[in-house]
């Protein structure tokens, strides 16, 4: 029996995945709370014939919504709007996510915490840095959501190489993303050798990473103003908290998808920080799971790190290291 709440529920993203989650076969409860509509999403919801029974929580419900939840996804706040970047997204959304995360120290502690709220790479040092004010913190159990970057290097990379050829299912082995979750942050790490030199050799590569590292622009001027990616998003964090579930009921991953956390406090963290030549505190790698909890943070594809994507990797943990600063910078200030 498993209960997964979702914060946000009736937003953009919120929505979709949680009937993605509706649909899952490890969900025996769905929490869905939002400040507005949760309960008309639920009873909608609740009409989908799988087994998951649909509860919906408004504005005042947040510790019924989250009491015995062994998974919390966090999509609530505000998205981009044309010209804004997810760093101006951090007042609003940072306040969100360290409210939302003490509410989860106090009713659910052990609940595995998914971030999906933007800008990643600051929310998730807002979330755990409340969770250790609050004597909480179990770092294996805190995970920023970078999976979309993932599913956008597959897509894009088969759109590059020919998709007749080069299938976007087939993709998933080729390639990861490594970093953090926002423009030159995001570094694809293309591990299929063969196919990192066809997009060297065909003068593709540089517009493959910028369309990986600012493909939200795309989707974001593509909806005038009405917010950011909300379906893909759906979907991507579905295959994240998949992941997460499948661990939980001892079922094998499909694939170690990365995620965003903190390397100091897992194992594997330090050895990674050592191959990366630097002490950046947050960082999004693959994982290795044991019930839901990230237990292992690997570094085996830093052995197919090219000189190019090396670089890539020095400017994104300068860039990491200051959006980690201002998110400890926020709990700090509000003691
Ligand atoms: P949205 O505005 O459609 O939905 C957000 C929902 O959060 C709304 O229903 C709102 O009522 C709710 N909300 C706001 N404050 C809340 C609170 N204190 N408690 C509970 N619910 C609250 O926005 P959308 O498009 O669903 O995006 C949500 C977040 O996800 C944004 O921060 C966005 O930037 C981020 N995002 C993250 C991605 C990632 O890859 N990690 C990708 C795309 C968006």
């Amino acid at each position: 029996m498993t209960k997964v709440t979702v914060l946000g529920a009736a937003g953009g993203i919120g929505q979709p995945l949680s009937l993605l989650l509706k649909m899952c076969p490890f969900v025996s409860t769905l929490a869905l709370y939002d400040l507005r509509l949760a309960a008309g999403v639920a009873r909608d919801l609740s009409h989908v014939n799988t087994n998951a029974h649909c509860i919906g929580y408004g504005k005042d419900e947040l510790p019924d919504a989250l009491m015995g939840a062994q998974v919390v996804v966090i999509p609530a706040g505000v998205p981009r709007k044309p010209g804004m970047t997810r760093d101006d997204l951090f007042r609003v959304n940072a306040g969100i996510v360290a409210q939302l995360v003490a509410a989860c120290a106090e009713h659910c502690p052990n609940a595995r915490i998914l971030v999906i709220s933007n800008p990643v790479n600051s929310t998730v040092p807002v979330a755990c840095e409340t969770l250790r004010r609050l004597g909480k913190f179990q770092p294996g159990r805190v995970m920023g959501v970078t999976t979309l970057d993932v599913v956008r290097a597959q897509t894009f990379l088969s759109d590059a190489l020919g998709p007749q050829q080069y299938s976007r299912e087939s993709m998933k082995k080729h390639v990861t993303v490594v970093g953090g979750h926002s423009g030159t942050t995001i570094v694809p790490v293309i591990l299929n050798p063969t196919l990192a030199q066809k997009l060297v050799h065909r003068k593709l590569w540089d517009a493959y990473v910028q369309r990986v590292q600012f493909g939200g622009d795309e989707v974001v001027q593509a909806k005038q103003g009405a917010g950011s990616a909300t379906l893909s998003m759906a979907l991507a964090g579905y295959y994240f908290a998949e992941q997460v579930l499948r661990s939980i009921h001892h079922e094998a991953p499909d694939a170690l998808l990365p995620c965003y956390v903190y390397l100091p406090g897992l194992p594997g963290g330090r050895e990674l920080q050592a191959r990366l030549g630097t002490q950046v505190e947050y960082f999004a790698a693959p994982v290795r799971m044991d019930r839901g909890v990230v237990v292992h943070v690997e570094s085996e594809w830093t052995e197919k790190v090219t000189p190019q994507e090396r670089k890539m990797l020095d400017v994104c943990v300068q860039e990491l290291d200051a959006n980690v600063r201002k998110g400890k910078r926020f709990v700090q200030s509000k003691l």
